[in-house]
């Protein structure tokens, strides 16, 4: 059976105090489960030390795709590596369309991470503009293929991949299961046709509005092995939850 994982993504959220309560209150309650949580750059060693020996890893929302160098703001993969992280998030929708973040870049940022050593979460999705028109496959195809281009079909036995559909962030409005195990089903396929030994074993998160209220029959459909969480996974027993119902 494939493993389940589910990541927190915390934005642009938190502070040193409630960072601290979140955690105390995640480490029990999430002991024996994996989970990861993806926080912002300033809170790295305050993760690496409160989480350190548990089973929740953690990791960064974004990464430079350069190793060093004047790269003003920019923070790098051996940096994310001094404190910790196991995981990135790279291609988020809000860096794609927020920062510009073409599908090439995301590529570069995908392959820089992979030869660091950190697991890369490779976001894809589709607008509710492209949904509409009927480009959701094509879209979510063309992101794969950046990646696959970049590093080959085999780095993906090396990634996680988030299926997010941008008019399902943090809107309410979830896609109903049926609509995500479609998007998740065709990424598998699509996968398959060039590995199916790598697209039985890849980890095709979902996110976009995930709680504690829709988790279970989101992470009941076949081809959904977890989340990619945003608001919820800022209140600790909504986290709790969903990583306890992808864990089941
Ligand atoms: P949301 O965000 O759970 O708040 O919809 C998900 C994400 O952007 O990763």
């Amino acid at each position: 059976m494939r493993k389940k994982l589910v990541a927190g993504n915390w934005k642009m959220h938190g502070s040193l105090a409630e960072n601290a309560a979140l955690l105390a209150a995640l480490k029990p309650a999430l002991a024996g489960i994996d989970a990861v949580v993806c926080v912002p750059f300033p809170y790295l060693a305050q993760a690496q030390a409160e989480l350190a020996g548990s089973s929740i890893a953690w990791g960064a929302q974004n990464v430079s795709e350069q190793a060093k160098g004047a790269f003003t703001g920019e923070v790098s993969t051996s940096m994310l590596l001094d404190f910790g992280c196991k995981y990135v998030i790279v291609g988020h929708s809000e860096r794609r369309s927020l920062y510009g973040e073409t599908d090439q870049l995301v590529a570069s940022k995908y392959v820089a991470a992979q030869a660091a050593g950190l697991t890369p979460i490779l976001c894809v999705g589709e607008s509710l503009e492209e949904r509409e028109s009927g480009v959701t496959e094509a879209v979510v195809a063309r992101q794969l293929d950046a990646v696959i281009a970049a590093a080959g079909v085999n780095s993906l036995s090396k990634a996680v991949v988030a299926y997010e559909p941008v008019w399902a962030i943090g809107t309410g409005k979830t896609a109903s299961p049926e609509q995500a195990q479609a998007v998740h089903a065709f990424i598998r396929g699509k996968i398959s046709a060039l590995d199916a030994g790598v697209a039985e074993q890849l980890v095709i998160q979902y996110g976009g509005s995930v709680k504690a209220a829709n988790a279970a029959e989101l992470m009941a459909q076949p081809d959904i092995d977890g989340g990619l969480i945003g608001g919820a996974s800022l209140i600790a027993s909504e986290f709790v939850a969903i990583c306890r119902a992808a864990a089941k």
